[in-house]
Protein backbone atom coordinates (compact mmCIF):
# COMPACT_ATOMS: atom_id res chain seq x y z
CA UNK A 1 0.00 0.00 0.00
CA UNK A 2 1.37 3.39 -0.67
CA UNK A 3 2.12 5.56 2.20
CA UNK A 4 -0.89 8.34 0.76
CA UNK A 5 -3.59 5.23 1.42
CA UNK A 6 -1.90 4.17 4.30
CA UNK A 7 -2.68 7.74 6.25
CA UNK A 8 -5.69 7.96 4.41
CA UNK A 9 -6.88 4.73 5.87
CA UNK A 10 -5.60 5.34 9.42
CA UNK A 11 -7.74 8.37 8.98
CA UNK A 12 -10.68 6.71 8.10
CA UNK A 13 -10.97 4.29 10.79
CA UNK A 14 -9.82 6.59 13.88
CA UNK A 15 -11.93 6.32 16.54
CA UNK A 16 -14.15 3.75 14.55
CA UNK A 17 -15.07 0.54 14.59
CA UNK A 18 -16.96 -2.56 12.91
CA UNK A 19 -20.58 -0.79 12.34
CA UNK A 20 -19.03 2.41 11.03
CA UNK A 21 -17.98 0.28 7.57
CA UNK A 22 -18.97 -1.20 5.27
CA UNK A 23 -17.10 -2.95 2.79
CA UNK A 24 -17.50 -2.21 -1.14
CA UNK A 25 -18.14 -5.04 -3.69
CA UNK A 26 -15.84 -5.97 -6.53
CA UNK A 27 -16.48 -8.01 -9.91
CA UNK A 28 -16.94 -11.87 -8.48
CA UNK A 29 -15.03 -14.83 -9.95
CA UNK A 30 -16.00 -17.39 -7.50
CA UNK A 31 -18.32 -19.84 -8.99
CA UNK A 32 -19.22 -21.83 -5.43
CA UNK A 33 -18.06 -20.32 -1.81
CA UNK A 34 -16.55 -24.36 -1.41
CA UNK A 35 -13.72 -22.84 -3.72
CA UNK A 36 -12.54 -20.26 -1.45
CA UNK A 37 -9.68 -20.68 0.84
CA UNK A 38 -10.22 -19.28 4.77
CA UNK A 39 -6.42 -20.56 5.68
CA UNK A 40 -4.67 -18.15 7.88
CA UNK A 41 -2.94 -17.96 11.25
CA UNK A 42 -3.37 -17.26 14.71
CA UNK A 43 0.34 -16.78 15.13
CA UNK A 44 3.80 -16.82 13.54
CA UNK A 45 3.46 -20.42 13.13
CA UNK A 46 0.47 -21.88 14.32
CA UNK A 47 -1.85 -22.32 11.01
CA UNK A 48 -5.64 -22.43 11.28
CA UNK A 49 -7.89 -23.44 8.19
CA UNK A 50 -10.65 -21.16 9.76
CA UNK A 51 -9.41 -18.09 10.86
CA UNK A 52 -11.45 -18.45 14.42
CA UNK A 53 -10.45 -18.56 18.01
CA UNK A 54 -12.56 -19.23 21.03
CA UNK A 55 -12.03 -16.74 23.62
CA UNK A 56 -10.17 -17.71 27.21
CA UNK A 57 -13.06 -17.35 29.00
CA UNK A 58 -14.26 -19.42 31.77
CA UNK A 59 -18.00 -19.70 30.19
CA UNK A 60 -16.69 -20.12 26.90
CA UNK A 61 -13.71 -22.40 26.71
CA UNK A 62 -12.75 -25.72 28.25
CA UNK A 63 -12.05 -28.51 26.61
CA UNK A 64 -15.34 -29.56 24.81
CA UNK A 65 -15.45 -25.83 23.25
CA UNK A 66 -11.41 -26.40 22.01
CA UNK A 67 -12.15 -29.61 20.65
CA UNK A 68 -15.10 -28.32 18.63
CA UNK A 69 -13.46 -25.11 17.20
CA UNK A 70 -10.59 -27.29 16.47
CA UNK A 71 -12.31 -29.77 14.60
CA UNK A 72 -13.71 -27.19 12.16
CA UNK A 73 -10.82 -25.76 11.50
CA UNK A 74 -9.87 -23.18 13.84
CA UNK A 75 -8.02 -22.81 17.70
CA UNK A 76 -9.60 -22.67 21.33
CA UNK A 77 -7.72 -20.96 24.32
CA UNK A 78 -8.06 -22.58 27.62
CA UNK A 79 -8.79 -20.29 30.32
CA UNK A 80 -6.57 -19.79 32.98
CA UNK A 81 -8.79 -18.95 35.42
CA UNK A 82 -8.60 -23.13 37.53
CA UNK A 83 -5.93 -24.74 39.24
CA UNK A 84 -2.59 -26.01 36.84
CA UNK A 85 -3.84 -29.47 37.01
CA UNK A 86 -7.29 -28.83 36.09
CA UNK A 87 -6.11 -26.24 32.80
CA UNK A 88 -3.37 -29.38 32.06
CA UNK A 89 -6.12 -32.25 32.26
CA UNK A 90 -8.52 -29.89 29.95
CA UNK A 91 -5.49 -29.46 27.24
CA UNK A 92 -4.80 -33.44 27.71
CA UNK A 93 -8.27 -33.93 26.98
CA UNK A 94 -8.59 -32.32 23.74
CA UNK A 95 -5.25 -33.69 22.85
CA UNK A 96 -7.04 -37.43 23.49
CA UNK A 97 -9.70 -36.25 20.86
CA UNK A 98 -8.38 -37.17 17.82
CA UNK A 99 -5.80 -39.50 16.85
CA UNK A 100 -5.01 -42.17 13.95
CA UNK A 101 -2.49 -43.88 16.62
CA UNK A 102 -3.25 -43.39 20.59
CA UNK A 103 0.39 -43.93 21.66
CA UNK A 104 -0.31 -44.21 25.14
CA UNK A 105 -3.66 -46.41 25.54
CA UNK A 106 -4.82 -46.56 28.90
CA UNK A 107 -4.14 -50.17 30.21
CA UNK A 108 -4.66 -52.29 33.24
CA UNK A 109 -3.45 -55.43 34.86
CA UNK A 110 -4.98 -58.83 34.51
CA UNK A 111 -5.30 -59.33 38.38
CA UNK A 112 -7.15 -56.50 38.80
CA UNK A 113 -10.75 -55.66 39.42
CA UNK A 114 -13.91 -55.30 37.29
CA UNK A 115 -14.63 -52.37 39.51
CA UNK A 116 -11.31 -51.00 38.61
CA UNK A 117 -11.54 -51.48 35.21
CA UNK A 118 -14.80 -49.52 35.31
CA UNK A 119 -13.91 -46.74 37.59
CA UNK A 120 -11.12 -46.12 35.07
CA UNK A 121 -12.95 -46.56 31.85
CA UNK A 122 -15.58 -43.72 33.63
CA UNK A 123 -13.20 -41.46 34.88
CA UNK A 124 -11.11 -41.37 31.40
CA UNK A 125 -14.31 -41.48 29.27
CA UNK A 126 -13.30 -44.15 27.25
CA UNK A 127 -14.86 -47.63 26.54
CA UNK A 128 -11.85 -50.35 26.66
CA UNK A 129 -8.27 -50.75 27.95
CA UNK A 130 -5.23 -52.61 26.83
CA UNK A 131 -4.82 -55.66 29.44
CA UNK A 132 -1.19 -55.85 29.51
CA UNK A 133 1.42 -57.66 32.13
CA UNK A 134 4.30 -56.08 34.44
CA UNK A 135 6.91 -55.53 31.96
CA UNK A 136 4.31 -53.60 29.36
CA UNK A 137 3.30 -56.46 27.52
CA UNK A 138 -0.11 -57.02 25.62
CA UNK A 139 -1.85 -59.57 27.10
CA UNK A 140 -5.75 -58.80 26.01
CA UNK A 141 -8.16 -56.19 25.90
CA UNK A 142 -11.45 -55.25 28.01
CA UNK A 143 -14.12 -53.12 26.37
CA UNK A 144 -17.50 -51.56 28.34
CA UNK A 145 -19.36 -54.65 26.45
CA UNK A 146 -17.38 -57.34 28.40
CA UNK A 147 -18.56 -56.21 31.51
CA UNK A 148 -21.91 -54.49 31.17
CA UNK A 149 -23.61 -56.93 33.74
CA UNK A 150 -20.75 -58.90 35.85
CA UNK A 151 -20.05 -58.60 39.29
CA UNK A 152 -17.64 -56.14 40.64
CA UNK A 153 -15.22 -58.66 42.20
CA UNK A 154 -14.26 -60.50 39.14
CA UNK A 155 -11.01 -60.02 37.90
CA UNK A 156 -10.22 -58.76 34.46
CA UNK A 157 -8.24 -61.75 33.66
CA UNK A 158 -11.81 -63.50 33.65
CA UNK A 159 -13.12 -60.97 31.19
CA UNK A 160 -11.02 -59.80 28.67
CA UNK A 161 -10.45 -60.95 25.13
CA UNK A 162 -6.65 -62.26 24.56
CA UNK A 163 -5.19 -63.84 21.80
CA UNK A 164 -5.52 -65.66 19.76
CA UNK A 165 -9.14 -63.90 19.47
CA UNK A 166 -7.24 -60.77 20.04
CA UNK A 167 -6.51 -59.11 16.77
CA UNK A 168 -3.54 -56.80 16.98
CA UNK A 169 -0.91 -55.47 14.20
CA UNK A 170 2.72 -54.24 14.08
CA UNK A 171 3.13 -50.62 15.26
CA UNK A 172 5.99 -50.45 12.14
CA UNK A 173 3.71 -52.14 9.26
CA UNK A 174 0.05 -50.14 10.41
CA UNK A 175 -0.93 -47.60 7.55
CA UNK A 176 -4.30 -45.44 7.42
CA UNK A 177 -5.51 -48.09 4.81
CA UNK A 178 -4.58 -51.08 6.15
CA UNK A 179 -6.31 -50.65 9.28
CA UNK A 180 -8.88 -49.61 8.33
CA UNK A 181 -9.28 -52.91 6.05
CA UNK A 182 -8.38 -54.78 9.04
CA UNK A 183 -11.37 -52.90 10.78
CA UNK A 184 -13.79 -54.04 8.87
CA UNK A 185 -12.72 -57.33 7.91
CA UNK A 186 -12.69 -58.22 11.28
CA UNK A 187 -15.91 -55.91 12.22
CA UNK A 188 -13.32 -54.18 15.31
CA UNK A 189 -13.86 -50.73 16.96
CA UNK A 190 -10.13 -51.11 18.44
CA UNK A 191 -7.08 -52.40 16.91
CA UNK A 192 -4.00 -53.02 19.41
CA UNK A 193 -0.60 -51.73 18.12
CA UNK A 194 2.14 -53.80 19.21
CA UNK A 195 6.30 -54.48 18.04
CA UNK A 196 7.94 -57.72 17.55
CA UNK A 197 8.10 -58.59 21.29
CA UNK A 198 4.29 -58.09 21.62
CA UNK A 199 5.04 -55.21 23.62
CA UNK A 200 2.14 -52.08 23.81
CA UNK A 201 3.02 -49.22 21.74
CA UNK A 202 -0.26 -47.74 20.50
CA UNK A 203 -4.25 -48.34 19.43
CA UNK A 204 -6.57 -46.96 16.95
CA UNK A 205 -10.07 -47.20 17.55
CA UNK A 206 -12.71 -46.73 14.49
CA UNK A 207 -13.95 -43.70 16.16
CA UNK A 208 -10.69 -41.84 15.41
CA UNK A 209 -10.83 -43.10 12.03
CA UNK A 210 -14.07 -42.07 11.32
CA UNK A 211 -13.81 -38.56 12.80
CA UNK A 212 -10.80 -38.22 10.28
CA UNK A 213 -12.82 -38.52 7.66
CA UNK A 214 -15.91 -36.47 9.09
CA UNK A 215 -13.95 -32.88 9.69
CA UNK A 216 -11.56 -32.92 6.79
CA UNK A 217 -10.97 -29.28 8.09
CA UNK A 218 -9.83 -30.37 11.76
CA UNK A 219 -6.95 -28.25 12.99
CA UNK A 220 -4.15 -30.79 13.87
CA UNK A 221 -0.54 -30.70 15.38
CA UNK A 222 2.21 -33.15 13.42
CA UNK A 223 0.99 -36.05 15.37
CA UNK A 224 -2.46 -35.97 14.11
CA UNK A 225 -3.56 -34.82 16.97
CA UNK A 226 -5.96 -31.46 17.47
CA UNK A 227 -4.22 -27.80 18.06
CA UNK A 228 -5.09 -26.32 21.44
CA UNK A 229 -4.04 -23.03 23.36
CA UNK A 230 -4.18 -22.47 26.82
CA UNK A 231 -3.70 -18.69 28.49
CA UNK A 232 -1.22 -17.54 31.50
CA UNK A 233 -1.27 -14.79 33.82
CA UNK A 234 1.84 -12.45 33.95
CA UNK A 235 2.43 -13.55 37.79
CA UNK A 236 2.19 -16.27 40.20
CA UNK A 237 2.38 -19.55 38.79
CA UNK A 238 2.61 -18.52 35.45
CA UNK A 239 6.04 -20.57 34.38
CA UNK A 240 5.17 -23.35 36.70
CA UNK A 241 1.92 -23.60 34.57
CA UNK A 242 3.39 -23.12 31.60
CA UNK A 243 5.62 -25.93 32.10
CA UNK A 244 2.84 -28.06 32.80
CA UNK A 245 0.96 -26.77 29.69
CA UNK A 246 3.93 -27.98 27.48
CA UNK A 247 4.42 -31.28 28.99
CA UNK A 248 0.89 -32.08 27.93
CA UNK A 249 1.89 -30.92 24.68
CA UNK A 250 -0.27 -27.69 24.35
CA UNK A 251 0.58 -25.62 21.02
CA UNK A 252 0.63 -22.15 21.74
CA UNK A 253 1.29 -20.29 25.32
CA UNK A 254 -1.37 -16.76 25.14
CA UNK A 255 -0.28 -14.68 28.01
CA UNK A 256 -3.17 -12.93 28.39
CA UNK A 257 -3.94 -9.69 31.30
CA UNK A 258 -6.21 -6.58 30.53
CA UNK A 259 -3.01 -4.47 29.85
CA UNK A 260 -0.01 -6.35 28.70
CA UNK A 261 1.21 -3.08 27.76
CA UNK A 262 2.79 -2.52 31.01
CA UNK A 263 6.34 -2.95 33.02
CA UNK A 264 4.30 -6.23 34.35
CA UNK A 265 3.29 -7.31 30.75
CA UNK A 266 6.85 -6.91 29.47
CA UNK A 267 8.81 -8.64 32.84
CA UNK A 268 6.39 -11.55 32.28
CA UNK A 269 7.46 -11.82 28.45
CA UNK A 270 10.90 -11.24 29.29
CA UNK A 271 10.87 -14.26 32.54
CA UNK A 272 8.84 -16.45 29.84
CA UNK A 273 10.92 -16.47 26.67
CA UNK A 274 14.06 -16.83 29.31
CA UNK A 275 12.36 -19.91 30.59
CA UNK A 276 11.04 -21.27 27.31
CA UNK A 277 12.84 -20.10 24.48
CA UNK A 278 10.91 -21.88 21.46
CA UNK A 279 7.54 -21.92 22.72
CA UNK A 280 4.63 -20.33 20.59
CA UNK A 281 4.08 -17.33 22.35
CA UNK A 282 0.91 -14.88 21.73
CA UNK A 283 0.96 -12.12 23.72
CA UNK A 284 -2.35 -9.72 24.92
CA UNK A 285 -3.80 -7.35 25.31
CA UNK A 286 -2.07 -4.97 23.66
CA UNK A 287 -3.75 -1.65 21.42
CA UNK A 288 -0.98 0.56 21.55
CA UNK A 289 1.23 0.62 18.40
CA UNK A 290 4.33 1.28 19.93
CA UNK A 291 4.00 -1.21 22.42
CA UNK A 292 3.92 -3.89 19.64
CA UNK A 293 7.50 -2.96 18.72
CA UNK A 294 8.75 -3.09 22.34
CA UNK A 295 7.50 -6.65 22.45
CA UNK A 296 8.39 -7.95 19.01
CA UNK A 297 12.15 -7.27 20.50
CA UNK A 298 11.22 -10.50 22.45
CA UNK A 299 10.41 -12.97 19.84
CA UNK A 300 6.58 -13.07 20.40
CA UNK A 301 5.43 -14.62 18.03
CA UNK A 302 1.64 -12.91 17.88
CA UNK A 303 -0.96 -10.35 19.59
CA UNK A 304 -3.76 -10.34 21.02
CA UNK A 305 -5.77 -6.85 20.62
CA UNK A 306 -8.68 -5.23 22.00
CA UNK A 307 -9.33 -2.86 24.92
CA UNK A 308 -12.47 -2.57 26.22
CA UNK A 309 -15.31 -3.81 23.09
CA UNK A 310 -15.59 -7.46 24.59
CA UNK A 311 -19.84 -7.72 25.38
CA UNK A 312 -19.02 -8.68 28.82
CA UNK A 313 -16.48 -5.70 29.34
CA UNK A 314 -17.34 -2.59 31.53
CA UNK A 315 -14.11 -1.52 31.16
CA UNK A 316 -14.97 1.44 28.70
CA UNK A 317 -17.93 2.46 31.04
CA UNK A 318 -15.79 2.08 34.25
CA UNK A 319 -12.82 3.95 33.44
CA UNK A 320 -13.37 5.18 30.21
CA UNK A 321 -10.08 3.71 28.56
CA UNK A 322 -10.47 2.07 25.71
CA UNK A 323 -9.54 2.43 21.36
CA UNK A 324 -12.73 1.34 19.28
CA UNK A 325 -11.66 -2.27 17.82
CA UNK A 326 -11.64 -1.42 13.78
CA UNK A 327 -9.30 1.42 14.71
CA UNK A 328 -7.04 -0.89 16.70
CA UNK A 329 -6.92 -3.74 14.69
CA UNK A 330 -5.60 -1.51 11.89
CA UNK A 331 -2.78 0.37 13.93
CA UNK A 332 -1.39 -2.29 15.78
CA UNK A 333 -1.62 -4.49 11.91
CA UNK A 334 0.99 -1.50 11.25
CA UNK A 335 3.22 -2.27 13.36
CA UNK A 336 3.36 -6.06 13.63
CA UNK A 337 5.48 -8.27 11.68
CA UNK A 338 3.71 -11.55 13.21
CA UNK A 339 0.03 -12.39 12.94
CA UNK A 340 -2.68 -10.57 15.45
CA UNK A 341 -5.73 -11.74 16.62
CA UNK A 342 -8.63 -9.27 16.91
CA UNK A 343 -10.20 -9.99 20.11
CA UNK A 344 -13.86 -8.95 21.32
CA UNK A 345 -16.67 -7.11 19.88
CA UNK A 346 -18.03 -9.47 17.28
CA UNK A 347 -22.02 -9.48 17.63
CA UNK A 348 -22.69 -10.49 13.83
CA UNK A 349 -20.64 -12.55 11.43
CA UNK A 350 -20.22 -9.43 8.81
CA UNK A 351 -17.90 -8.27 11.43
CA UNK A 352 -15.75 -11.25 11.49
CA UNK A 353 -14.80 -10.89 7.56
CA UNK A 354 -14.21 -6.84 8.54
CA UNK A 355 -11.59 -7.44 11.38
CA UNK A 356 -9.87 -10.20 8.67
CA UNK A 357 -9.62 -7.64 6.10
CA UNK A 358 -8.67 -5.08 8.02
CA UNK A 359 -5.47 -7.28 8.66
CA UNK A 360 -6.54 -9.50 11.97
CA UNK A 361 -4.95 -13.30 11.21
CA UNK A 362 -7.72 -14.33 13.44
CA UNK A 363 -10.96 -13.30 15.70
CA UNK A 364 -11.60 -13.99 18.90
CA UNK A 365 -14.90 -14.30 19.94
CA UNK A 366 -16.48 -14.72 23.52
CA UNK A 367 -20.19 -14.05 23.97
CA UNK A 368 -21.15 -14.52 20.61
CA UNK A 369 -20.20 -18.61 21.35
CA UNK A 370 -21.80 -17.95 25.20
CA UNK A 371 -25.22 -20.24 25.71
CA UNK A 372 -23.79 -22.84 23.60
CA UNK A 373 -23.82 -26.96 24.53
CA UNK A 374 -19.89 -26.65 23.93
CA UNK A 375 -19.43 -23.76 26.62
CA UNK A 376 -18.73 -24.72 30.33
CA UNK A 377 -22.02 -24.60 32.73
CA UNK A 378 -25.54 -25.61 32.81
CA UNK A 379 -28.47 -24.88 31.25
CA UNK A 380 -31.04 -23.89 33.62
CA UNK A 381 -34.41 -21.59 33.61
CA UNK A 382 -34.43 -17.68 34.51
CA UNK A 383 -37.72 -15.90 36.52
CA UNK A 384 -39.37 -16.16 32.67
CA UNK A 385 -39.10 -19.32 32.01
CA UNK A 386 -36.63 -18.83 29.09
CA UNK A 387 -33.51 -21.43 28.79
CA UNK A 388 -30.83 -19.80 29.49
CA UNK A 389 -26.59 -20.38 30.62
CA UNK A 390 -24.53 -17.46 32.46
CA UNK A 391 -21.41 -15.61 30.56
CA UNK A 392 -19.30 -13.65 32.20
CA UNK A 393 -16.44 -11.41 31.83
CA UNK A 394 -13.26 -12.43 33.28
CA UNK A 395 -13.08 -9.09 35.23
CA UNK A 396 -15.91 -9.26 36.97
CA UNK A 397 -16.60 -10.45 40.48
CA UNK A 398 -17.64 -13.67 39.70
CA UNK A 399 -14.62 -14.59 37.76
CA UNK A 400 -12.70 -13.18 40.20
CA UNK A 401 -13.90 -15.40 42.94
CA UNK A 402 -13.18 -18.49 41.42
CA UNK A 403 -10.09 -17.32 40.32
CA UNK A 404 -9.62 -16.82 43.80
CA UNK A 405 -10.58 -19.72 44.38
CA UNK A 406 -8.58 -21.70 42.20
CA UNK A 407 -5.69 -20.17 43.57
CA UNK A 408 -6.51 -21.39 46.86
CA UNK A 409 -6.36 -17.84 48.78
CA UNK A 410 -7.65 -17.62 52.42
CA UNK A 411 -10.95 -15.79 51.63
CA UNK A 412 -11.85 -15.60 47.94
CA UNK A 413 -15.41 -14.31 48.99
CA UNK A 414 -13.98 -11.49 50.93
CA UNK A 415 -10.94 -10.44 48.42
CA UNK A 416 -13.32 -10.68 45.26
CA UNK A 417 -16.46 -8.21 47.18
CA UNK A 418 -13.74 -5.88 47.38
CA UNK A 419 -12.28 -5.38 43.86
CA UNK A 420 -13.56 -2.87 41.55
CA UNK A 421 -14.83 -5.30 38.52
CA UNK A 422 -14.35 -4.20 34.76
CA UNK A 423 -16.85 -7.10 33.85
CA UNK A 424 -20.36 -8.36 34.36
CA UNK A 425 -22.07 -11.55 34.50
CA UNK A 426 -25.36 -12.65 32.70
CA UNK A 427 -27.34 -15.00 31.61
CA UNK A 428 -28.05 -15.65 28.10
CA UNK A 429 -30.09 -17.83 26.12
CA UNK A 430 -29.51 -21.38 25.56
CA UNK A 431 -28.56 -21.98 21.40
CA UNK A 432 -27.56 -25.11 20.99
CA UNK A 433 -24.42 -26.40 19.76
CA UNK A 434 -21.88 -24.01 18.60
CA UNK A 435 -21.07 -26.32 15.19
CA UNK A 436 -23.97 -24.88 12.81
CA UNK A 437 -23.13 -20.76 14.08
CA UNK A 438 -19.63 -21.67 13.06
CA UNK A 439 -20.70 -23.17 9.60
CA UNK A 440 -22.92 -19.80 9.15
CA UNK A 441 -19.65 -17.73 10.25
CA UNK A 442 -17.53 -19.53 7.33
CA UNK A 443 -20.49 -19.76 4.74
CA UNK A 444 -20.78 -15.91 5.24
CA UNK A 445 -17.28 -15.08 5.05
CA UNK A 446 -16.74 -16.75 1.81
CA UNK A 447 -19.58 -14.93 0.90
CA UNK A 448 -17.69 -11.39 1.60
CA UNK A 449 -14.54 -12.69 0.17
CA UNK A 450 -15.96 -13.73 -3.12
CA UNK A 451 -18.62 -10.64 -3.35
CA UNK A 452 -15.24 -8.65 -3.12
CA UNK A 453 -13.73 -10.64 -6.52
CA UNK A 454 -10.97 -13.11 -4.39
CA UNK A 455 -10.71 -16.61 -4.71
CA UNK A 456 -9.20 -16.66 -0.73
CA UNK A 457 -8.93 -14.66 2.59
CA UNK A 458 -5.62 -13.39 2.00
CA UNK A 459 -6.41 -12.59 -2.02
CA UNK A 460 -8.88 -10.72 -0.27
CA UNK A 461 -6.85 -8.70 2.26
CA UNK A 462 -4.41 -7.80 -0.17
CA UNK A 463 -6.87 -6.47 -2.65
CA UNK A 464 -8.54 -4.52 0.09
CA UNK A 465 -4.43 -3.09 1.24
CA UNK A 466 -4.02 -2.09 -1.91
CA UNK A 467 -6.70 0.18 -2.81
CA UNK A 468 -8.37 0.73 0.65
CA UNK A 469 -9.99 3.56 -1.04
CA UNK A 470 -12.33 1.46 -3.64
CA UNK A 471 -13.36 -0.89 -1.17
CA UNK A 472 -13.54 1.01 2.44
CA UNK A 473 -17.24 3.01 2.76
CA UNK A 474 -17.87 5.26 5.99
CA UNK A 475 -21.36 5.10 6.79
CA UNK A 476 -23.33 8.12 7.21
CA UNK A 477 -25.74 8.01 10.16
CA UNK A 478 -28.44 7.13 7.69
CA UNK A 479 -26.70 4.37 5.95
CA UNK A 480 -25.80 2.61 9.33
CA UNK A 481 -29.64 2.71 9.99
CA UNK A 482 -30.26 1.00 6.53
CA UNK A 483 -28.02 -1.56 7.46
CA UNK A 484 -28.01 -2.56 10.32
CA UNK A 485 -31.75 -1.59 11.77
CA UNK A 486 -33.07 -5.28 11.29
P1 LIG B 1 -16.75 -10.78 23.02
O1 LIG B 1 -17.26 -9.47 22.52
O2 LIG B 1 -16.54 -11.76 21.94
O3 LIG B 1 -15.29 -10.45 23.62
O4 LIG B 1 -17.56 -11.31 24.15
C1 LIG B 1 -14.48 -11.41 24.22
C2 LIG B 1 -13.29 -10.72 24.84
O5 LIG B 1 -13.67 -9.81 25.88
C3 LIG B 1 -12.54 -9.60 26.74
N1 LIG B 1 -13.00 -9.72 28.11
C4 LIG B 1 -13.10 -8.71 28.99
N2 LIG B 1 -12.79 -7.42 28.88
N3 LIG B 1 -13.52 -7.06 31.09
C5 LIG B 1 -12.96 -6.61 29.95
O6 LIG B 1 -12.63 -5.41 29.88
C6 LIG B 1 -13.87 -8.36 31.29
O7 LIG B 1 -14.37 -8.75 32.33
C7 LIG B 1 -13.63 -9.23 30.18
N4 LIG B 1 -13.82 -10.56 30.00
C8 LIG B 1 -13.42 -10.81 28.73
C9 LIG B 1 -11.52 -10.65 26.40
O8 LIG B 1 -10.49 -10.04 25.67
C10 LIG B 1 -12.33 -11.64 25.57
O9 LIG B 1 -11.56 -12.44 24.72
Amino acid sequence: MRSIERDWLRRALWGCTFDDFLIAPGWGIAKSRKEISLASKFSHNIRLKIPIVSANMDTITGARMAIAIAKEGGLGIIHRYLSIADQVSKVEEVKREENFIIEKPYSIFAHQTINEARKLMAKNKVGGLMVVNDSGKLVGILTNRDIRYCAETELVSSRMTSPPELLTAKLAEISLEKAKALMDQHCLEKLPLVDADFNLKGLITSKDIENMEKYPLANKDTNGQLIVGAAIGATGDYIERTAELIKANVDVIVLDIANAQSDVGLAAVVNFRKNFPSMELVVGNIVIPEAIAVFMRQDVNGFKVGLGPGSACTTRKNTNIGVPQAQAVYTCLMASSVPICADGGIKRNGSIAEALILGAGSVMIGGMFAGTDESPGLVFRDSTGRKVKSFRGMASREAMYEKLRAEEADDPYEISSRISPEGIEKNVEYRGSVVPMIADIIGNLASTISYMGAMSLQEAKEMFMERPTSFLIKLSEAAKRESWER
